[in-house]
């Protein structure tokens, strides 16, 4: 083997990440090492902790080769060259920052082991999103070890999105790798490159400083954020005209200037990187004095907030002002399709409100029911939990479509229609059914930012 690789933390990131790393490395010695010993077992027995197509195979070709996942975190740090961290970062709920800034608790309870456990010089990596200069307080923590190590920290944030994770690593857009402007820096820089080369054109790999490769992460998610949020206020302004967003938005994206990506209208964006992300950078910007930069960018979070609240009051409005006492079935809960992550999801808070307002949910998703599950953990209401999506309409008044998965289309809707209370109502909060063919169906259809298509009146 060339060399030995550790990853801290075998999460939605450290997991994939290194699983495709393997696969495309034999030449080095991989080991993934977590806290959560559930998600260890996980990763080493049939069915992986996470769903993300193509994972599987992966992981299969190199588990055992030349990948490994193991709880032994001291025994990882004394034995790898190269550490990469990607333990998670929330958004902090205490103290100053609290709502804002990341709570980089684990980040530095690694940085700690690390120090305790290294007998040799490492290159620290942080793939977790972090704020702008946290490497340099990770720098400043490991350079105080006593043993005259040398740590030098690299910034290489992940861009793959969830449910085409494998793809986004196989072929990905580029690879981002900052490092110090030192000569040690540039070494290192040039250590995690050498891994990249393995599958990544050259063109395609580029290297910056600390900072900017810190900051390009926060910015390309804030970006693509507020493009969610743009299309979704517009799509708010087209409910109340004749225009239509699926319309509006194609014709923005033409312009190549714009492009045709990240313009669809829906419920809101969810995930675990959008929301604490720009937060963090509110929360910079506010530190560094920048308040107008950071209401800006504070906008696209309310803008997010308020989508699904107007969501919900459209369904309120149409369903005669009142779901009280009515069977709601919400069809999808994660944050997007072809995943069961549900963090941040805007079902969460859509099925909360709905709860507010005595509605009684029937929650179907392919993937995400157990996550739900924890996430309405302890919320009042009634709440079933169905993995049969027809078992979910049964009675229903409603469907609220919270996500975009593929087999909600192939559904039989004059089955659904049949099994439902009457007038039935469908709220398509992605935009992703035939729209017409319900409504010829019976259904009231209620679309997003767009006419809706209704026999009440
Ligand atoms: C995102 C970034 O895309 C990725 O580069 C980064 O590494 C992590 O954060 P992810 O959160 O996995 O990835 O999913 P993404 O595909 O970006 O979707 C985020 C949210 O925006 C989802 O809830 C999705 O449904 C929503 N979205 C996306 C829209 O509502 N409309 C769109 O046009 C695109
Ligand atoms: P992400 O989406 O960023 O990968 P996850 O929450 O899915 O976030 O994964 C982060 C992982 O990091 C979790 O499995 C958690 O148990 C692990 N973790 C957190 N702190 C430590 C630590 N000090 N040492 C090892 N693993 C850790």
């Amino acid at each position: 083997m060339n060399k030995t690789i550790l990853c801290i933390g075998a999460g939605y990131v450290g997991g994939p990440t290194m699983a495709v790393i393997a696969d495309r490395c034999p030449d080095y010695k991989v080991i993934v090492v977590d806290v959560n010993v559930k998600r260890i077992a996980g990763w080493n027995s049939e069915k992986l902790p996470i769903f993300e197509p193509g994972l599987d195979e992966v992981v299969k070709r190199a588990r055992g080769r030349n990948l490994f996942f193991s709880t032994d975190i001291v025994g990882g740090i004394k034995e790898a060259d190269i550490i990469f961290v990607s333990v998670n970062t929330p958004t902090k709920t205490f103290g100053a920052g609290a709502g804002k800034a990341a709570d980089l608790q684990y980040w530095e309870k690694t940085a700690r082991d690390i120090i305790e456990h290294a007998e040799s010089d490492k290159i620290v990596i942080e793939k977790s999103t972090l704020p702008v200069r946290t490497a340099a307080a990770m720098h400043r923590i490991l350079a105080s070890n006593s043993k005259k190590l040398h740590f030098e920290v690299v910034s290489n944030p992940e861009f793959m999105a969830e449910g085409t994770a494998i793809e986004d690593l196989q072929n990905p857009d580029r690879v981002l790798i900052g490092g110090m402007e030192t000569p040690e820096g540039q070494k290192a820089i040039n250590t995690v490159v050498d891994i990249y080369r393995h599958w990544v054109a050259p063109e395609k790999i580029k290297t910056t400083n600390l900072w900017s490769s810190e900051l390009s992460k926060l910015a390309a998610n804030a970006m693509l954020a507020q493009r969610v949020s743009s299309v979704n206020s517009l799509s708010a302004l087209c409910e109340q005209t004749d225009a239509n967003i699926l319309e509006v938005s194609a014709a923005m994206g033409m312009d190549s200037r714009i492009g045709g990506k990240f313009l669809k209208a829906g419920v809101g964006f969810g995930g675990s990187c959008f929301k604490k992300d720009i937060l963090n950078l509110v929360y910079l910007c506010e530190y560094y004095g920048l308040p107008e930069v950071a209401a800006y960018w504070e906008g696209v979070v309310k803008i997010n907030d308020y989508q699904q609240r107007r969501f919900v009051n459209n369904m309120i409005r149409r369903m005669f002002n009142t779901i009280s006492g009515k069977r709601i079935a919400v069809l999808g809960f994660a944050f997007k399709a072809d995943t069961g992550d549900t963090r941040e999801s805007p079902a969460i808070n859509i099925c909360k409100m709905l709860l507010e307002e005595r509605a009684c949910l029937a929650i179907h998703d392919p993937q995400a029911l157990d996550n739900a599950k924890m996430d309405l953990d302890g919320v009042d209401g009634v709440i079933e939990y169905v993995d049969d999506p027809y078992e979910a309409v049964r009675g229903a008044h409603a469907i609220a479509l919270l996500t975009d998965w593929k087999c909600f289309k192939e559904l039989d809707y004059q089955k659904i229609y049949e099994l439902m209370e009457k007038p039935a109502f469908i709220f398509d909060g992605r935009n992703l059914l035939d729209h017409a063919g319900l409504y010829e169906i019976g259904f009231n259809v209620y679309p997003l930012g767009q006419k809706a298509m209704s026999h009440l009146n």
